[in-house]
């Protein structure tokens, strides 16, 4: 039977109006990215026909011959951009690259060491609502009140008082560099294995302008749509010694049949980060981000830790406004075209789904070209609609603008 011949215009036109919203508006969410169209078109083959359960060479299906080459290729490149010993490509995502490495090394209910989730950490480090939460008895480290930063006496206190079985460093929301080499030596002290999760920043290591945790961490897991630019899904990097266990973990661990055309495009990810452009466009990642929170600071916005040295930063709203919280000013901030996340601030007063803060980041609009010049821009329009929120006039009037900025700079301009 051939396939239907009446094409679906329902899907398809909302699929084009979205794309008109990436082209149209101000994408500003940390952990998004605009893919390059060869990871698109890598995406969209007949690869996702395949069914390939297993690893290169041990399959549980035939014809499965090039779908080895494909995979042997993205583990080749994952591996020498990161100089790993060994790199599983399968994970569909970052939770699931996470869950894998926790049901390869650990056992339910061995003891877990990872940032506070209201202070930057990632619901798979031990959120009570997450199987990482469910099965394992995390303890949470948080950041210093003085400086925000990651208060690494207290992660050294609670690892000698708790002897985790392993210490998870990265996170979702945390504007500062996370330096691998202090979160080793508190994991050698203790006997404790060491995971860094870089799901976030694995562009920014991948283009050599944050330290590499992999001499350092035992496995480190990312998320291969972020910063790093590929299509969204997860990847594991470890040391030989723990490879069986991973891959065992990933499968039959915790997941089927690997998406053989996703894995195609993290191939051409890693591939495209490999380039010597790629490091011009993480350093201008940095310098972006360091530009947007300079502007914003100046229009007296706090930033947590007063800066950035990554894609991202963090605003505490309250001594802008006391009534503002973070989801009222997104929400307004989404009616001026200008797309991000609500976010807690360490210690925020505000349940989670309300928030103080907002999380700002610039991985998006530097691929879109953008610069110093427009983040001072970006950080008006921002102050704008949060100065005139309830102001539809005002609102409007920076959606205009924002439509001209992002006119000049679309992603898929021949979409
Ligand atoms: C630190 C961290 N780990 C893991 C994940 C999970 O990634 P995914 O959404 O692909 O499951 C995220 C996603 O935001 C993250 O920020």
């Amino acid at each position: 039977m051939p396939w239907p011949t009446i094409r679906d215009t329902e899907t398809f036109a909302l699929i084009e109006r979205e794309v008109e919203r990436q082209n149209s508006t101000l994408q500003l969410i940390a952990s998004e990215n605009f893919a390059s169209p060869e990871v698109l078109a890598a995406t969209g083959t007949v690869l996702t026909n395949k069914y390939s359960e297993g690893y290169p060479g041990k399959r549980y299906y035939g014809g499965n011959e090039l779908i080895d080459e494909v995979e042997d290729l993205a583990r080749e490149r994952a591996t020498a951009l990161f100089g790993a010993e060994h790199a599983n490509v399968q994970p569909h995502s970052g939770a699931n690259a996470n869950m894998a490495v926790y049901l390869g090394l650990l056992q339910p209910g061995d003891t877990v060491l990872g940032l506070r989730l209201d202070q930057g950490g990632h619901l798979t480090h031990g959120s009570p609502v997450n199987a990482s939460g469910i099965l394992y008895r995390f303890v949470s480290y948080g950041v210093t009140p003085s400086d925000e930063r990651i208060d690494f006496d207290q992660v050294r206190d609670l690892a000698l008082e708790h002897r985790p079985k392993m210490i998870v460093a990265g996170a979702t929301a945390y504007p500062r560099i996370i330096d691998p080499a202090p979160f080793r030596e508190i994991a050698d002290e203790v006997g404790a294995l060491f995971m860094f999760d870089a799901a976030h920043v694995a562009g920014l290591i991948a283009g050599g302008v944050h330290p590499n945790p992999v001499p350092y961490a035992d496995v480190v897991t990312f998320t291969t749509h972020k910063t790093l630019r590929g299509p969204r899904g997860g990847c594991i990097l470890t040391r030989a010694e723990h490879a069986a266990a991973i891959d065992k973990a990933v499968f039959p661990g915790s997941q089927g049949g690997p998406l053989d055309h996703v894995i195609a495009a993290k191939a051409v990810a890693f591939h495209e980060a490999a380039q010597p452009e790629f490091t011009e466009y993480a350093q201008q990642i940095l310098a972006n981000a360091n530009a947007l929170a300079e502007a914003l600071a100046s229009h007296g916005l706090r930033l947590v830790s007063g800066g950035t040295d990554n894609h991202l930063m963090l605003v505490d709203l309250r001594s802008f406004d006391e009534e503002l919280s973070g989801k009222k000013a997104r929400l307004a901030l989404d009616r001026a075209g200008i797309s991000l996340n609500e976010n807690t601030v360490p210690d925020d007063p505000r349940p989670p789904y309300i928030t103080s803060g907002l999380r700002i980041g610039t991985p998006a609009v530097t691929t879109q070209g953008m610069r110093e010049r427009e983040m001072r821009e970006i950080a008006f329009q921002i102050n704008e609609v949060l100065t005139h929120r309830e102001d539809e006039g005002a609102i409007a009037a920076v959606r205009d603008e924002v439509a001209n900025l992002c006119a000049k700079f679309a992603p898929y301009p021949q979409s």
